[in-house]
């Protein structure tokens, strides 16, 4: 299992209470019954050096005793703000490439520690179409690209069939950017930590369309507790605060949701025409021989 890992996103730069909280997670996550041998290898991997040795201080020449010095205990620390680090960092972002760069620094987002890699996006920057999904997989982390295992290539075919895809005409990211350990869904604070660089990212990129994969993709995006089947194939208007205009929004069911439940793909299907209508009402790039 070590051997197939390779280096770590951020390895050395992880703090220990960082490590100690990753790997609290991870126990948690291996009582709920997830396979996690790889997140525990990496971790293992990146294990913090023994901390040094701190010499006693003497005692006091004098006889009189010193109270030590307190130390808050972590508990009592004033917590990180994950969330204000994430907003500065995305709201300083004026292109998709430093925003990239500081999705790469940002350190908030616990999934960080357990991923291989920073998956941010695919595909064209400036298309007219913005797909986003829920998060990376295992094939994601190894390449540190979106979409590229079995339901990335379900994804490629399903945009092609209408002639999208991510050489020509697609821009593709997710709304979590490093892969939860084990497959397991984000939780709301990871999907939280990541939604303001998602949030700018429809800004910048400021698609004619954004397609949302997913019931994950679609509630954290639109801030919408509706499931998939009830979003799915509808013409939406999204804003986020991040947006000074509406952005023309449709959601689709995932293809991992497909690749198990096949029978659902004449929904799919009937969700493709419908967006293939209204590409070609906004006039968004197609090339029909993809
Ligand atoms: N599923 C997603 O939602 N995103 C990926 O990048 C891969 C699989």
């Amino acid at each position: 299992m070590l051997a197939r890992i390779a280096a770590p996103v951020n390895a050395g730069a992880m703090g220990l209470e960082a490590e100690i909280a990753a790997r609290a997670l991870l126990e948690f996550w291996a009582a709920a019954g997830v396979d996690l041998e790889d997140a525990r290898a990496l971790l293992r991997a990146r294990a913090p050096a023994a901390p040094r040795q701190v010499a006693k201080p003497s005692p006091p020449q004098s006889g009189r005793s010193v109270a030590p010095t307190p130390s808050l205990s972590p508990a009592r620390r004033p917590a990180p703000a994950p969330l204000d680090d994430a907003r500065r960092a995305a709201a300083a972002a004026t292109t998709i490439a430093e925003l990239r760069a500081a999705v790469e620094a940002f350190e908030g987002c616990g999934l960080k520690a357990t991923a291989r890699t920073t998956v941010f996006s695919d595909g064209v920057e400036g298309a007219d179409v913005l797909l986003i999904g829920e998060g990376p997989g295992r094939e994601e982390d190894e390449q540190g690209k979106p979409f590229v295992g079995r339901s990335g290539q379900l994804l490629d075919r399903m945009l092609a069939a209408i002639g999208l895809g991510r050489a020509a005409n697609v821009f593709i990211s997710n709304v979590v950017y490093w892969r939860p350990p084990g497959n397991r869904p984000a939780t709301q604070g990871e999907l939280a930590a990541c939604l303001p660089f998602v949030d700018r990212l429809i800004a910048l990129a400021n698609p004619k369309l954004l397609l949302l994969a997913g019931g994950v993709a679609a509630q954290t995006v639109l801030r919408k507790a509706e499931g998939v089947t009830k979003l799915r194939g509808r013409r939406l208007s999204h804003v986020n605060p991040e947006l000074t205009k509406p952005i023309n929004t449709m959601v689709m069911l995932h293809p991992a949701y497909l690749l198990r439940q096949a029978r659902q793909k004449r929904l799919a299907w009937a969700d493709l025409l419908a967006l293939e209508a209204w590409l070609d009402e906004l006039g968004a790039a197609r090339n029909p021989r993809l």
